[in-house]
């Protein structure tokens, strides 16, 4: 793991920012959700009802019990795959009945978002998950806490890789198909948030950061993560001038709200369209963010996983680069770089590259060269992790 300067740290406010993230009052009304109807209550103090006791049984007959587990679901890859054997009952009952598409999936919708990853948009959504989401993941206060301390800190550009490469593959119309792995792996990553719950408490790191809470990925936290994913980079596209039609946003939207649902959120908590979605994003979003250590050191865990540990000048451009995409509030909590000459040629040339992508006539020149090389082998290495590690349930928190 990176050894975060000094200088970074005091940069970010990491150092002053132990205190846990404190939200307002709940005030997003379930009549703005797909449900229409509900108790209410604030997604904060709400978790998963369902798959928490169940991965808190499984924890209960012991870590070679949960290994088995693993070894059995490693089988478990696609959409089409029956649940396989072995599972202990109450186990393959969770398994049956998350695996299944809520009433209100449309697959004219989903199979419309899948056509968002193609042509122009697939390279925005690579560049504003990766150079965006990714990073603002790293001043989301208690996703960065909970990310560090739990095993798969340990190995940064696997696990925000993991999380991007999921958000991204919302929007692949493979992904729902019957030979696609999305259903799968979004049961799988709610059991994956359940072992968590159970145990990160455990931690003493963890628990001594004091995130505000007793037990981790509150249903409130996940919306946090989804609107530092999905809402950002439709709010991003909406700036560049590159929105898609209403018809395509409102699938985006739809398919995010189906994964949700196998992430185990609860219907009165997803926005019914892009209006309550960014009332909620507004809700939440401040308050969850922050400078932390954790979170300076996870995003330059990720530089360092993607470019290496030194080049210290292709570093400095893409930090720079990212915090023009993020913008300076953000890339101050993770204490990006700023550079007064490099910022206005982002801002310049990232325009530029936009325009050039949407656009027909052929002597705009295709400024994607403006761009360091470095982006490009950026994107390709984030989202080719090597060989793709399946979900497992971990086994112990971060190894000292
Ligand atoms: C694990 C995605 C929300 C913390 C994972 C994995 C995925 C994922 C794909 C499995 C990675 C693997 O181990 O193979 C998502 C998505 C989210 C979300 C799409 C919301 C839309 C959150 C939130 C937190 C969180 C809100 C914390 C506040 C974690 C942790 C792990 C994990 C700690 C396990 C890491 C490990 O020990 O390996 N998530 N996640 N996630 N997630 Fe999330």
């Amino acid at each position: 793991m990176t050894n975060v300067s000094r200088r970074r740290l005091l940069a970010s406010g990491g150092a002053a920012a132990a205190a846990g993230a404190t939200f307002p009052l709940w005030t997003w009304a379930p009549s703005a959700s797909i449900a229409g109807t509900g108790d209410g209550l604030d997604p904060e103090y709400v978790w998963d009802v369902r798959a928490d006791p169940v991965i808190e049984r499984l924890y209960g007959e012991g870590l070679d019990r949960v290994a088995e587990v693993n070894e059995i679901l490693k089988g478990w890859t696609t959409n089409d795959q029956p649940v396989p054997a072995g599972l202990p009952g109450y186990l393959e009952d969770f398994i049956e009945e998350a695996r299944r598409l809520p009433a209100w999936a449309d697959q004219g919708k989903l199979k419309l978002a899948g056509t968002f990853n193609e042509e122009e948009y697939g390279f925005f959504l690579a560049l504003l998950y990766t150079l965006g989401s990714g990073l603002i993941s790293c001043a989301i206060k208690r996703e960065a806490w909970a990310v560090y301390y739990s095993y798969g800190g340990a190995n940064m550009r696997e696990r925000i890789a993991k999380t991007t490469v999921l958000g991204y593959d919302v929007m692949d119309a493979q992904g729902w198909t019957a030979t696609g792995r999305l259903m799968v792996d979004s049961v799988k990553t709610r059991m994956v948030h359940a072992a968590v719950r159970h145990l990160l408490p455990q931690s003493p790191h963890w628990s001594s950061v004091g995130a505000g809470q007793k037990v981790p990925i509150s249903q409130a936290d996940i919306l946090v993560t989804f609107h530092s994913l999905g809402t950002w980079v439709m709010k991003k596209f909406t700036e560049w001038d590159i929105a898609p039609s209403k018809e395509l946003a409102d699938a985006f939207l739809h398919a995010w709200n189906v994964d949700l649902h196998l992430l185990g959120v609860q219907e009165q908590y997803l926005p019914k369209d892009w209006e309550a979605a960014y009332a909620q994003y507004d809700q939440v979003m401040g308050p969850a963010t922050g400078g932390t250590r954790e979170g300076v050191e996870l995003a330059q865990a990720l530089l360092d996983a993607v470019i290496g540990e030194g080049n210290p000048l292709l570093r400095h451009e893409l930090e720079s680069l990212g915090r023009y995409v993020i913008g300076d509030r953000y890339a101050d909590m993770i204490a990006f770089d700023k550079d007064p000459v490099l910022a206005p040629v982002w801002a310049n040339a990232v325009p530029l590259l936009v325009r050039s992508y949407q656009s027909t006539v052929p002597d705009i020149p295709l400024v994607s060269n403006l761009l360091p090389e470095a982006v490009h082998t950026f994107i390709k290495i984030y989202f080719s992790p090597g060989d793709p590690a399946p979900i497992t349930l971990p086994l112990s928190n971060r190894p000292e």
